[in-house]
């Protein structure tokens, strides 16, 4: 029950290789850093019908998965000692990124609607975060704390980094509109990656920036690594044009579908003297909160040696967590179970979390 990883069985690995194959015919020069024209228009109109992103072909640079987008804004926007605000709980390979740049990254914690606003350093350059289902709690930012973050963006000067890294997979409510169709400041970088709706060894995500940023971005991505590999890249677009990355993800959504339900079920019921679920209607994992009391990392051991794997919610706060004891749980990842196995994983989990004695 790793966190967040999708189903690589469900992967479409036929079509790839027969678009794969087609685009492989590619010419020998390099190519346009900031990404393919065919797919960046198929990301733009793709993003805007499923995210409402507003982006035409120009605004998007596509890269080798979210974390090199990460890494890019970082090369752009941070010098060393650069005030870095990361959500608390929050996604450790951005905080990583960051940290490797130079910057001194402050964890910003996070409530029922998402980052808390009036937490925010002032000095911070950017702020990172994860508004569609917040990583790893799953809580979305709610529209008023939206709106605060932009204009508290714009006042400080500040550029906002929204990772939405799976919120394609809905389970119910219609998702609110990202920061980056809110935004009028040209202030929010938009990161996007195919890892949850693909697979993440495809290494390919993008970016939606504004047109303050790109070019230093684009050039930032040449440096790098001059562009990401043009087969997979015409491969990715075509899939977009013909309509599959639509239908792939309209059929695997039901199937993460039934596996949310099987987890949030148990959660809510068998668990529920133990845990409380933090709601959340999208995405590949889902939170539980433990009782106070409960031994966390024992239940984490006692499911590993029967071969369930879960993540430890304290493993996602920064280290030395800037408000005293943060809260413990556990953060379940249900895209690499199928639903055949998922009750005798949660069975195993009531199990190890039951009191002793
Ligand atoms: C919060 C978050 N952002 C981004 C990603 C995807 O990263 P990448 O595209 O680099 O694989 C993940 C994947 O687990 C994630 O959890």
């Amino acid at each position: 029950m790793r966190a967040g990883h999708p189903d690589g069985s469900l992967f479409p690995l036929a079509t790839w290789r027969r678009l794969l194959t087609r685009s492989l015919r590619g010419g020998a020069d390099y190519a346009d850093p900031a990404g393919l024209e065919a797919l960046r228009s198929a990301v733009a109109r793709s993003a805007g019908l499923s995210r409402s992103v507003r982006a035409s072909a120009d605004d998007v640079i596509v890269t080798n998965g979210a974390q090199q987008g990460l890494d890019l804004v970082g090369r752009v926007l941070v010098e060393p000692g650069s005030v870095v605000a990361v959500e608390e709980p929050g996604y450790p390979p951005a905080r990583l990124a960051f940290t490797a740049l130079g910057a001194r990254v402050v964890p910003v914690p996070v409530d029922g609607s998402g980052l808390v606003v009036e937490a925010l350093p002032r000095q911070a350059r950017l702020v990172y975060v994860t508004p569609s289902h917040q990583y790893p709690l799953g809580v979305p930012m709610s529209l008023p704390r939206r709106a605060a973050l932009l204009d508290w963006a714009q006042r400080h000067g500040a550029a906002v980094v929204e990772d939405d890294y799976d919120s394609e997979f809905r389970y119910s409510e219609r998702p609110l509109e990202p920061l980056q169709s809110l935004d009028r400041a040209g202030r929010v970088v938009y990161v996007g990656s195919f890892a949850k709706t693909l697979l993440p060894a495809l290494r390919l995500g993008f970016l939606v920036a504004p047109a303050s940023l790109r070019p230093a971005l684009v050039a930032a991505k040449r440096l790098t690594d001059w562009h990401a590999e043009p087969a997979a890249q015409a491969a990715l677009a075509d899939f977009i044009d013909e309509g599959l990355l639509r239908r792939h993800v309209r059929t695997v959504t039901r199937v993460y579908a039934t596996r949310h339900d099987l987890v949030t079920t148990a959660a809510r019921g068998v668990l529920a003297d133990r845990f409380t679920l933090v709601p959340s209607s999208a995405g590949l994992h889902v939170t539980l909160l433990a009782a106070p009391g409960l031994d966390v990392p024992g239940v984490v051991t006692r499911l590993r040696d029967a071969g369930v794997a879960v993540e430890r919610l304290a493993g996602f706060y920064a280290a030395g967590g800037s408000t005293g004891e943060p809260p413990d749980g556990l953060v379940i990842g249900y895209g690499m179970i199928t639903a055949a196995d998922l009750p005798v994983a949660l069975d195993l989990l009531d199990r190890a979390s039951r009191p002793t004695g």
